[in-house]
């Protein structure tokens, strides 16, 4: 991977994602979160600087364009070369895939379009089915819609909740989105779905 590329992060919960990001020693010059978050500890932890852009408002009052607009400020700041959203909990407006077109990847756990939104695990139990999975893919302004990259599917085990699937399906997503994240960045950002060695 080109050595001058630099990645931003976004996220707001646990980082868990975020952290084998790091461990895959990813170029990631930043984090940005929307709220006080565990994930900013590991980003700390990773000596990686950490922006906070705090969404003050998660009802009917949200204002997602200026919300975004902020938070363009700040990365553009940085001008990255990519943004991988890790359990990121903002949807954000147009403009970011305006400014940074095919240049935002998310991981989302369920064979998307199967599950789209914020309860994809919790979703995918209720309706019984016996596989679920995760999906790295192209985040654009359509929520969890934009072009694929790479799936991976991920047993359903009977008495599995919401909880220890969920568990099974990151240590998959930790495994996966490094390495396409190497890919998508070596292929000059190729929109083709891939190949990955899983091990
Ligand atoms: C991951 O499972 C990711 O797929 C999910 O949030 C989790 C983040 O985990 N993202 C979404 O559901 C986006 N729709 P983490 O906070 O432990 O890194």
């Amino acid at each position: 991977m080109g050595q001058n590329k630099k990645i931003i992060v976004m996220a707001s919960g646990t980082g868990s994602i975020l952290k084998a990001l790091i461990a895959a020693e990813l170029p990631i010059v930043a984090v940005v979160t929307d709220r006080k978050c565990p994930a900013e500890d590991i980003a700390r932890d990773g000596n990686i600087k950490c922006i906070r852009v705090t969404r003050d408002s998660f009802g009917e009052t949200f204002d997602r364009k200026s919300y975004t607009d902020k938070l363009l400020t700040a990365i553009l700041e940085i001008n990255p070369d990519l943004i991988a959203m890790a359990g990121f909990g903002t949807v954000l407006s147009e403009d970011l895939e305006k400014r940074f077109p095919n240049r935002v990847l998310n991981t989302h756990p369920s064979l998307l379009p199967l599950f789209k939104g914020w309860h994809a695990v919790r979703d995918a139990l209720a309706a019984d089915v016996k596989v679920t999975g995760c999906t790295i893919h192209i985040a654009t302004a359509e929520l969890d819609a934009g072009p694929i990259l790479y799936q991976q599917e991920v047993p359903i085990m009977p008495g599995d909740s919401e909880e220890s699937l969920h568990k099974r399906i990151k240590e998959v997503e930790k495994i996966i989105y490094p390495k396409v994240i190497r890919q998508f960045l070596d292929s000059d950002c190729n929109l083709q779905p891939m190949n990955i060695e899983l091990h």
